[in-house]
């Protein structure tokens, strides 16, 4: 029977702290990873923090931490997973709103890197963002063997790079004013935005050094789809919701002529299947019961938020 997505109950209470207190430690681990603007190349650093530090929903972060703790991993043996996909996140915000891609003077209510600081600069802050991603997912990470952090720096790199978050990027460019069908759409979000969701959701199972368990193949269906459903939302908000709430531009992609799951399916079409998806990615969840709770509430999150 397909699970009504409507009826999961959510002690919204619970799960508000719990998410607080996640995105706190997402704040506080990518503050001390950062480097101080204190610290030369100056300019640099401080357009480094200006681009990952005070904003943002830390949803990558979020799964990771709810896909570790799904296996028993504490939070700690999980930060620099969690830390290294926001980074990666935030550098792939800096080049999206460059003017040779997205052109975007807004990002989490603010002026885009390249407004506040200048083009170079955001190109370099992207550069340098991949890289400190890269530099703490490999250091040593109590309690996660090496052979698995190896696992986990081949992943991130595949889902960041052109066969994953990178080269959707590059369809993204390429399809605009082009009228896509819905699987060649589902493919580029699959890559410009799954890739990445897929692996923070992954990266917090490895931490609990496994690669290959029953609960792997749990979190991987629920992370693909739910990677999907995250940019069809998206999709939909940039047409639905205001700029305010968003902290971004509000109807860009109408303006840049691009297809999304909004011009392609319709926007009824398009919220009933976040909805589907949403079911699609707790089908093989439900069966752990409270376990797996967090993911499940994630995914509601996911699917509901309205910014
Ligand atoms: C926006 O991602 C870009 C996409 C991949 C759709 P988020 O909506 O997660 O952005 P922040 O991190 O909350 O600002
Ligand atoms: C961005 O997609 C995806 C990546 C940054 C990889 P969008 O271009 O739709 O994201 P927003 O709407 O600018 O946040
Ligand atoms: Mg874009
Ligand atoms: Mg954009
Ligand atoms: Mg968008």
């Amino acid at each position: 029977m397909p699970i009504n997505s409507n009826l999961i109950p959510i002690p919204m209470n619970d799960f508000q702290t719990w998410v607080h207190a996640k995105q706190q430690r997402t704040e506080h681990a990518l503050e001390s990873t950062l480097p101080t603007p204190e610290i030369a190349p100056h300019i640099l650093h401080e357009a480094m923090r200006y681009a990952v530090m005070g904003g943002g929903k830390r949803i990558r972060a979020l799964l990771a931490y709810a896909s570790a703790e799904f296996c028993g991993v504490p939070a700690e043996q999980a930060d620099n997973a969690a830390s290294a996909v926001e980074l990666i996140h935030a550098y792939s915000l800096v080049h999206d709103d460059l003017p040779c891609m997205d052109d975007d003077d807004l990002r989490r209510g603010k002026p885009s890197c390249h407004k506040r600081f200048d083009e170079a600069t955001a190109l370099l802050v992207g550069d340098a963002l991949q890289s400190l991603a890269f530099q703490i997912i490999s250091q040593p990470i109590e309690g996660i063997e090496p052979d698995i952090q190896l696992k986990m720096v081949h992943l991130l790199a595949t889902a960041s790079g052109s066969r994953g978050m990178a080269g959707g990027q590059a369809i993204d460019l390429a399809s605009i004013g082009k009228n896509l069908n819905q699987t060649e759409l589902e493919h580029m979000h699959i890559h410009k935005t799954g890739a990445l969701i897929r692996a923070s959701a992954l990266l917090g199972v490895y931490c609990s050094n496994q690669t290959n368990s029953q609960k792997i193949h749990a979190v991987d269906q629920f992370a693909q789809s739910i990677g999907l459903a995250f940019q069809v939302v998206d999709d939909i908000l940039d047409n639905e919701a205001d700029t305010k709430t968003l902290g971004k531009t509000a109807g860009k992609d109408a303006e840049s002529n691009k297809p999304t799951y909004v011009t392609i399916l319709g926007i009824v079409r398009a919220k009933e299947l976040a909805s589907e998806l949403f079911n699609h990615a707790i089908e093989p969840l439900v069966q752990y019961g409270s376990e797996s709770d967090r993911l499940i509430h994630l995914a509601k999150f996911i699917t509901q938020r309205n910014f």
